[in-house]
């Protein structure tokens, strides 16, 4: 293993892992050549599909350092399904999840050695491009694809570890296009990009946009949004207009196992002002975990959520995630996948 920065020194997803996993599709399924590679530049032409033509989707999941030292993958068959549902969506080759579910497994395997100690956690970056050179093909899929995983080893996604939060409310600039919304595109991110720097331009506190287009409150742009208290967590109903988040899942299952009502249904920007005088707001996300929210901008005014400090039931919440994913916690719902090394 080559020498490394601690992740918790560098910037989010800047420590690349020595070795990945890269599999082909040529006019037909994908081929996997059945182990990792040294991690290096790809060759693409420079007419390739994904671009000109947006054909790039991704995933985002974690290993994890176990209690025991061992290493085990956090709910890997559901960032596997989500991922064949957005390359489908995107009219890229069909994955097997079989062979994706293989060829995350190998790359975590051949970067053990490299996946840090809790709070760390090594952050799994499945990627896919359209690769064919198709320079004419704007209303074609790509003719051939490329699939690979890469890891780095991460510390906290946001800069200054477990602290509040300060969002920035957008009721006039969508998230994204309808129908995009659940799709983990490349392009879903370059869209929320605008937004948030202009933000963070006009506030340097602002860490992240949260978009409640029309009033209706879904996600920021790499997290979705919850509100807690000492009874019930609330979160946007699924449809097809935001992310689908696996962590949202989680924390959901957890909350319910832990005794908390659920209630998945729209939230509107004047329910978050009421119920930031006597309740708590987290972001949930692969990349986040479970980041507590202290206050939110909204139409020029700073609303304090709470008491502007992580809540309790937040803590609690974040804990039981963090147990669930390290193995300080029984494995109830079956979502660690363990990995040996190589
Ligand atoms: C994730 O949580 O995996 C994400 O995709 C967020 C990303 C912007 C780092």
């Amino acid at each position: 293993m080559t020498e490394k920065p601690d992740p918790f020194t560098v910037p989010f997803g800047s420590i690349l892992c020595d070795w990945m996993t890269t599999a082909s599709a040529e006019e037909g399924p994908f081929v996997y050549r059945g182990s990792p590679e040294p991690f290096g530049d790809l060759s693409i032409s420079p007419a390739a599909h994904v671009l000109h033509y947006g054909s790039a989707i991704f995933e985002g999941l974690k290993a994890h350092r176990q209690v025991d030292g061992s290493v085990a993958i956090f709910r890997l068959d559901s960032h596997v399904a989500r991922m064949v549902t957005s390359a489908s969506r995107l009219r890229l080759p069909e994955i097997d999840p079989s062979l994706l579910h293989q060829m995350i497994v190998d790359a975590v395997a051949a970067n053990a050695d490299e996946v840090p100690d809790p709070p760390g956690s090594l952050y799994i970056r499945p990627t896919l491009i359209g690769t064919g050179a198709d320079i004419g093909a704007a209303a074609h899929p790509a003719s051939s694809a490329l699939l690979f995983v890469v890891n780095s080893p991460v510390g906290d996604y946001f800069k200054g570890g477990i602290r509040p939060l300060t969002l920035q409310l957008e009721t006039s600039t969508p998230r994204t296009v309808p129908q995009f919304g659940m799709v983990k595109c490349g392009a879903n991110y370059a869209m929320a990009l605008g937004p948030t720097l202009d933000a963070m331009a006009g506030n340097e506190a602002i860490d992240q946009v949260l978009f409640a287009t029309e009033g209706d409150i879904t996600e920021t742009g790499a997290s979705n949004f919850f509100l807690a208290d000492d009874e019930r967590i609330v979160t946007r109903h699924l449809d097809e207009s935001f992310l689908h988040g696996v962590t949202r899942d989680s924390v959901i299952q957890l909350a319910r196992h832990l005794g908390y009502e659920v209630e998945e249904r729209s939230i509107d920007p004047e329910e978050l002002v009421d119920w930031s005088e006597r309740g708590e707001a987290f972001l949930s996300g692969t990349a986040a975990g479970v980041a507590p929210v202290g206050t939110v901008i909204y139409s020029g005014k700073t609303i304090t959520i709470g008491t502007g400090q992580p809540g309790p039931n937040t803590l609690r919440l974040r804990q039981a995630l963090t147990d669930a994913q390290t193995g300080a916690a029984p494995d109830t719902f079956v979502w660690r996948t363990p990995v040996g090394s190589q």
